[in-house]
């Protein structure tokens, strides 16, 4: 096979490295007249791919003499990383970005950036450009990896700086990381998407389907597990397709090749598309201990008129098939998945189809969304006669489904021992710590802080509605 993928060439990352150190400068020269070094503030709305970029370009500001802080009020630089997704996000952005004219008019030299999914699309760019005349800078998902360069524009220009071109997508290698925590780790595996759903922005925004090498995301992974992480989850908008482009392993091997690593640790993925999800998938998860026996599905409905409309390209039962050999499969398997209600031409009759589909499988956890229109999509065209009322009575009804199928799922943890990662001090007071289980279902346990960061068994003696309660053995 042809390899497509188009790698950022390592003269434009030290072009970009350039501008770092000079944009270090900048600030040290700054640091010494003032005394004290530079803030950043950056903050991330929207998936985890999201998050895993904001590492990115809080990596870079770090190299560039920046250091991190929570209060906006002590920031020099501030960044919004914006979502796309729904129409309730992009609000949340706007408001939030409005909120910062009375910041720059405090202190009028801290640069103010926005960039992500949102910015990628040219009717919010020009909204940014004539609404809020304070945003310094703007620069789309394809621009990620000339930040520095942005960033120095912005500094030393006078100007407002635009970057949001359009393009097909890069992947850019070696980027600087400053990560979140020191437990969980994200990697991407692959960006982009080429499916089409006809409600997603996400095609648009980030581009066509590309993935990284897999020698590339093994040197991640055992280089994180070296440093002593201990949960690993791979993203990617839709990971059962990794490679199918270039000249790469499947998908199962990545995971096999990742489990063979040595070391006390456990995998995650996220997301799988339901059509791509194979029976050598399952095996893999079946075979291998260190991935986890938890799967994120999303199926958005289980009427097979709303997903030929929706261009899944499965069909319920296509779907229910793959959950079936799942649990036969891999013993607790435990599933989640992601729910649409109210897509254009939904009626009451495709809705009850998700309902039973959700009783069906009985999933431990359900994100479910309300439709929201985005624009330039193929579902933006679409005739929708259904009140914003009766989706919001639908919605309500799947929550109250959900409800009791997730307080019998919980129930049912009652008296087993869950292999926990303990990752923070819990909400149940002093002495309480919290982890994820295996299912990443929430249990809060009595132990040390000393824990923090280990994998413990805890014997579980109350479910409540999102969470689990035990005691360490
Ligand atoms: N409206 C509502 N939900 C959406 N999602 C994606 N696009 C939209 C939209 N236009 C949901 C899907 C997807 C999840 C990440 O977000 O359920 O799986
Ligand atoms: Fe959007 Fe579908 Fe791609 Fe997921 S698979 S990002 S829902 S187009």
């Amino acid at each position: 096979m042809v390899k497509s993928v188009s790698t950022v060439p390592e003269e434009i990352l030290d072009e970009q490295r350039a501008f770092m150190k000079r944009v270090y400068d900048i600030n040290m020269t700054a640091c010494q007249q003032s005394g004290s070094s530079p803030y950043a503030f950056v903050h991330s709305y929207g998936c985890q791919q999201n998050v895993a970029d904001a590492e990115h370009i809080k990596g870079m500001l770090a190299e560039m003499g920046y250091r991190m802080t929570d209060e906006i009020g002590q920031a020099d630089v501030v960044i919004y990383n914006t979502c796309a997704v729904r129409e309730n996000a992009e609000d949340r952005v706007f408001g939030n970005v409005g909120a910062l004219k009375n910041q720059k008019r405090r202190n009028p030299s801290m640069i103010i950036g926005l960039c992500g999914c949102m910015m990628q699309q040219e009717h919010i760019a020009q909204r940014i450009k004539k609404s809020f005349p304070f945003v310094d800078l703007v620069f789309g998902t394809h621009a990620l990896h000339a930040f520095p360069e942005l960033l120095y524009e912005a500094l030393t220009s006078g100007h407002r700086v635009f970057e949001t071109t359009g393009s097909d997508g890069v992947i850019a290698e070696g980027l600087p990381t400053k990560r979140d925590g020191h437990i969980k780790a994200w990697v991407p595996i692959m960006y982009g998407c080429d499916n089409f759903c006809t409600y997603c922005i996400v095609p648009y925004v980030r581009g066509r389907e590309r993935s990284r090498s897999s020698e590339a995301i093994l040197k991640e992974v055992k280089e994180l597990i070296n440093e002593g992480f201990k949960e690993i989850t791979l993203l990617g908008q839709n990971v059962n397709s990794y490679g199918s482009k270039e000249d790469e392993i499947s998908f199962a091997e990545l995971l096999r090749r990742i489990a063979a690593i040595d070391g006390d640790f456990r995998v995650r993925f996220m997301t799988s598309h339901p059509k791509d999800a194979t029976k050598e998938l399952i095996d893999t998860i079946a075979a291998c201990d260190k991935i986890c026996s938890h799967i994120h599905l999303p199926v958005q409905s289980g009427s097979n008129r709303i997903l030929k409309q929706m261009n899944r390209r499965y069909t319920a039962e296509d779907y229910l098939d793959i959950i079936r050999y799942a649990k036969e499969k891999i013993p607790g398997v435990t599933f989640t998945s992601d729910i649409m209600v109210g897509f254009p031409s939904e009626t009451y009759e495709d809705f009850k189809q998700t309902l039973a589909l959700v009783k069906q499988v009985e999933y431990d956890a359900l994100f479910t969304f309300l439709y929201s229109k985005r624009v330039g999509t193929k579902a933006a065209a679409m005739e929708d006669l259904t009140t914003d009322a009766e989706k919001s009575r639908w919605f309500r009804e799947l929550l109250e489904v959900q409800g009791e199928i997730g307080r019998k799922r919980n129930a049912s943890y009652v008296g087993q021992t869950l292999r926990v990662l303990a990752d923070g001090k819990g909400r149940s007071g002093e002495g309480f710590l919290t982890g994820r289980s295996e299912s990443n279902t929430i249990v809060d346990f009595e132990a040390d802080d000393s824990l923090i960061g280990q994998f413990v068994h805890v014997k579980i003696t109350e479910a409540r509605n999102a969470a689990l309660s035990g005691v360490l053995v």
